[in-house]
């Protein structure tokens, strides 16, 4: 890879390993339960990949498979199951979710000590109040593959785009509190002057899901960017970011091998943090 593109692959790779050795030294197995409703072949490839993570660093996988069909109350009750088992450090309940299934009911019947994504409403509230808390794992990741390629937030002007509750809302959260003090602006669908604000940061993170949305002339010159959007282009899975953005920034995590090998890696940290809790 040229020095200019961030390799959340290799090192999301070098993670693992210590993970690895991590789980080793727990006096007993850690577990990530996983709750998968419906048969989208995306979720199903991010829930497999999962699971394969936690077979290389010797974590035991926990599935529950649900139909399309599954009611709200079918999916709390799975969440229910996963709450009390004592063989499953932390779970995640695989998003989006079939539009039937109210999500906000379904996310707040985890409990909070084993919310392994971080998306439960005490888990967020945490993280609103600076406490220390289990963060979700796609900000998580972006902060520490800014970190591995020494990315100085404080002072600068991030661009987040896209205001969803799994990357950028609480992205935006844990960036604008110390110790990182990035001075943050969260765009969306109804921002006004999106141009402006991408020829003025010093930092561009998109999280929308649109297909190359994000052009190499609509950046500053030697801006951070970092993609985070996933989408189909020509039956390919492509970013948020045209990839000859690279021509003009200053370092590019790209989409794939950017924030996707580190998203995975960060929830087995926090599950590693979740069973450290549990001692
Ligand atoms: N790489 C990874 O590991 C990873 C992890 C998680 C998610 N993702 C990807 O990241 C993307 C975002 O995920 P999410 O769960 O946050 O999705 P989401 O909840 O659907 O949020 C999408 C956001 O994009 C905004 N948006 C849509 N069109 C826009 C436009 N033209 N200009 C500005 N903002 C616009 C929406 O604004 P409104 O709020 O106004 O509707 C919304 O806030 C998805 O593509 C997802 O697949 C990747």
């Amino acid at each position: 890879m040229s020095p200019k593109f961030m390799d959340g692959k290799a090192f999301a790779k070098q993670l693992r390993s210590e993970i690895k050795k991590q789980v080793k030294d727990f006096s007993k197995p850690v577990g990530l339960g996983t709750i998968l409703v419906g048969d989208d072949p995306g979720s199903i490839a991010y829930v497999e990949g999962k699971h394969r993570d936690c077979a290389e660093v010797g974590i035991k996988s926990i599935r529950i498979n649900l139909p399309v069909t599954a009611s709200t109350d079918e999916v709390i009750a799975a969440v229910g199951k996963l709450n009390t088992d004592p063989l499953c450090t932390g779970f995640i309940v695989q998003l989006p979710l079939p539009n039937s299934i109210d999500v906000q009911k379904v996310l707040a019947s985890i409990n909070p000590k084993k919310d392994a994504d971080g998306l439960t409403p005490s888990n967020l509230g945490n993280l609103v109040l600076g406490f220390n808390t289990i963060t979700p794992c796609t900000p998580l990741a972006i902060v520490a593959l800014l970190e591995e390629y020494k990315v100085s937030l404080a002072g600068q002007k991030v661009l987040i785009i896209g205001r969803g509750r799994t990357v950028g809302r609480p992205l935006s959260i844990l960036l604008s509190q110390k110790p990182y003090n990035a001075t943050v602006i969260l765009a969306h669908s109804a921002t006004t002057n999106l141009a402006q604000q991408l020829q003025d940061a010093d930092i561009v993170i998109s999280a929308i899901g649109i297909a190359h949305f994000i052009k190499p002339e609509m950046i500053k010159k030697h801006a951070i960017v970092v993609d985070v959007g996933i989408s189909r282009l020509n039956n390919q899975l492509v970013g948020d970011v045209d990839p000859r953005v690279i021509d003009v920034a200053s370092l590019f995590a790209p989409m794939p091998g950017g924030i996707g090998p580190m998203t995975r890696v960060m929830l087995l940290r926090n599950l590693i943090k979740l069973a450290q809790n549990e001692k």
